[in-house]
């Protein structure tokens, strides 16, 4: 995490996003949760503590943050469940209400300190709706829940779980019987978040998808008067290389490391130099996927392609689908008699594709590409003529 000195904030961002979160329209379904892509490191979560928390928490809200990317192996249905535990901790109101509501005998007296928090969970005593509930009527204030990477709570049944129970925790303090719940959910991947509100069945349905900014001109400005080279770096010059690697704040700084100690680089050449070496960075990064992508199985690429051609709408199985898998395979010039694509051969290759981290599966047979990026590779390499 950056330090506080170093980072660029971004109130106006933030105070905007505030008031359209908290003020629902009529007729807006915002009120169901707010969702912001951004690709990954482009700085959703430095925004997110540093300047979205502060900004909801000026407003009165109280702010319950959890980053599902934080912790990987930990499942993210239990990380929801700790975080929301973790607000409860040392509200003895709230503990007391939810001492009396699960029936704890001797509550009157230290009542609060004899609630377990454990007690509170899926499937628990107490619900996470329950236990929100006890919250807003104790704080009489929003609360804003965050969850950072969301897409992540796709991956286990808790996880999916956890999204029913702050549906039903939505729209139970979203009545006019208590002080409202707003979720605010990012991600890295459209299509992965997309998932979460497409659908009916899904416990954010219809909930509005907006593009998170990325960094602009003005962090350019920021950065290039702070960074303290040997040399001075031109905005008008790093603004356009910035843009061009993804507006990836770490690549800037990856470079600058590269040179902060080279004292005896011609500080003339710095600037040319510098701008050499976020390209070079940016290139490895795609060179590492190219490679594992061309090592590939023929049927492995095949889905991979087709999959990136049809993002939210891949149906992996359909026959439609097969007979794509086929185009796929012809389109890369593989001889009629290798051409097949049969039920099990697709299963091992989505097996195959998650094991090299190029795919990822939901719960319930879901699948999209792991990065966004693949789609841009592929189709850089002509590997989508044909299949969009
Ligand atoms: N506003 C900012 N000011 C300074 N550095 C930033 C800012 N936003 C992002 N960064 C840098 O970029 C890195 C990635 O940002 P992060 O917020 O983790 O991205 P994301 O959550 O989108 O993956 C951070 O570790 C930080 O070094
Ligand atoms: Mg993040």
């Amino acid at each position: 995490m950056p330090s506080a000195a170093a980072v660029f904030h971004r109130p106006e961002l933030a105070r905007k996003l505030v008031q359209q979160i908290l003020q629902v329209g009529v007729g807006s379904a915002a009120g169901s949760g707010v969702f912001l892509s951004a690709p990954r490191r482009t700085g959703k979560s430095t925004f997110v503590r540093e300047d979205l928390r502060p900004a909801f928490e000026a407003e009165g809200a109280l702010v319950v943050y959890v980053d599902l990317w934080a912790n990987p192996p930990a499942d993210p249905g239990d990380a929801i469940v700790q975080a929301i535990r973790s607000a409860l901790q040392g509200q003895d109101g709230v503990l007391l209400r939810l001492a009396k509501s699960a029936g704890l005998s001797k509550f009157s007296v230290g009542g609060a300190m004899q609630f377990d928090l454990d007690r509170v969970g899926l499937g628990a005593t107490v619900s996470l709706s329950e236990a929100l509930v006890a919250l807003s009527d104790e704080i009489a204030a929003m609360i804003v829940l965050v969850v950072d990477e969301a897409q992540h709570a796709m991956t286990s049944d808790a996880g999916v779980a956890a999204l029913f129970a702050l549906k039903a925790a939505r729209d139970e303090l979203n009545s006019s019987r208590h002080h409202g719940l707003r979720v605010v959910c990012t991600g890295s991947n459209r299509d992965k978040l997309a998932m979460l509100r497409n659908s009916k069945e899904q416990a954010f349905f219809g909930a509005p998808m907006v593009n998170f900014p990325l960094l602009g001109r003005d962090f350019i400005d920021w950065f290039c008067a702070r960074i303290d080279l040997p040399f001075p770096l031109d905005a008008a010059q790093v603004w356009p290389l910035f843009a061009a690697v993804g507006c990836q704040p770490e690549l800037l700084g990856a470079a600058g490391d590269h040179f902060r100690f080279d004292f005896e680089l011609d500080p003339a050449a710095g600037p040319q130099q510098f701008a050499e070496e976020v390209r070079r960075l940016a290139a490895e990064m795609v060179e590492v996927q190219r490679k594992d992508i061309h090592s590939l199985t023929p049927i492995q690429l095949a889905v991979l392609r087709v999959m990136a051609a049809s993002g939210n709408t891949y149906a992996p199985f359909e026959t439609a689908t097969m007979g794509r898998y086929r185009l796929a395979m012809q389109l890369a010039g593989l001889p009629a008699d290798e051409v097949k694509a049969d039920v099990p051969g697709v299963q091992q290759a989505l097996i195959a594709l998650q094991e090299k981290k190029l795919v990822w599966r939901a719960a319930r047979g879901m699948y999209a590409l792991e990065e966004q990026s693949t789609v841009d590779l592929l189709r850089a390499e002509g590997l989508l003529a044909g299949l969009d």
